[in-house]
């Protein structure tokens, strides 16, 4: 089985992913990671050399290989993983897969992305927290329509990562 995390930049895929593939016995894979390693380059280094459709390309490879790996697995996407090309139906399409968006409120994004902006290449020249708010804003609302598509939505406020392993766990009664 696969537990698929997607949801907006700053979300917490990755740390949520990890602890709920600790919490299941499970193994983790950060997408963004995976395709950091095989490219042998920073996600920022990949849009700045490479642009943003090289890297939508490898994105939507590399989850193709993650998902046919036979073992069980917690992965968490990208932020636009689910928005582009089939990605989302070929997650929905594919057996054995669970799909959970993280779905956060703008405020809490806000300011998360405001502190780790500098490693995140759609963002990393929003120079006040006012712009960036409403950049999210925007572009969250572009991609929520997709994003509620997953198999269950868990929403966060204040739950610290444990609690919210928790809830999904149960979502997914593992
Ligand atoms: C992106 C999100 C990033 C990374 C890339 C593009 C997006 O992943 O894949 O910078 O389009 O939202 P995180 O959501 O893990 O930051």
């Amino acid at each position: 089985m696969k537990i698929v995390l997607l949801g907006y930049m700053g979300s917490g895929k990755s740390t949520i992913g990890a602890s709920l593939a600790r919490h299941l016995a499970m193994d983790f894979m950060d997408l963004d990671d995976y395709i950091s390693q095989r490219e042998g380059k920073s996600i920022n280094e990949i849009f700045a050399q490479r642009g943003v459709i090289y890297f939508r390309k490898i994105e939507a490879l590399c989850l193709r290989t993650l998902i046919a790996e036979p073992s069980d697995m917690v992965i968490a996407l990208g932020g636009g993983t689910p928005v582009y090309g089939d990605n989302m139906n070929f997650l929905k399409e594919t057996s054995k897969v669970t799909t959970c968006y993280l779905k956060l409120p703008i405020d809490i994004l806000t300011q998360r992305l405001w502190e780790s902006k500098a490693t995140r290449p759609l963002i990393s020249d929003i120079n006040n927290i006012e712009e960036l708010e409403e950049f999210i804003r925007k572009h969250l609302f572009e991609r929520v329509f997709v994003y509620q598509g997953a198999d269950h939505v868990v929403v966060g406020k204040n739950q610290s990562p444990e609690e919210l392993v928790q809830v999904i766990a149960e979502l997914l009664n593992q």
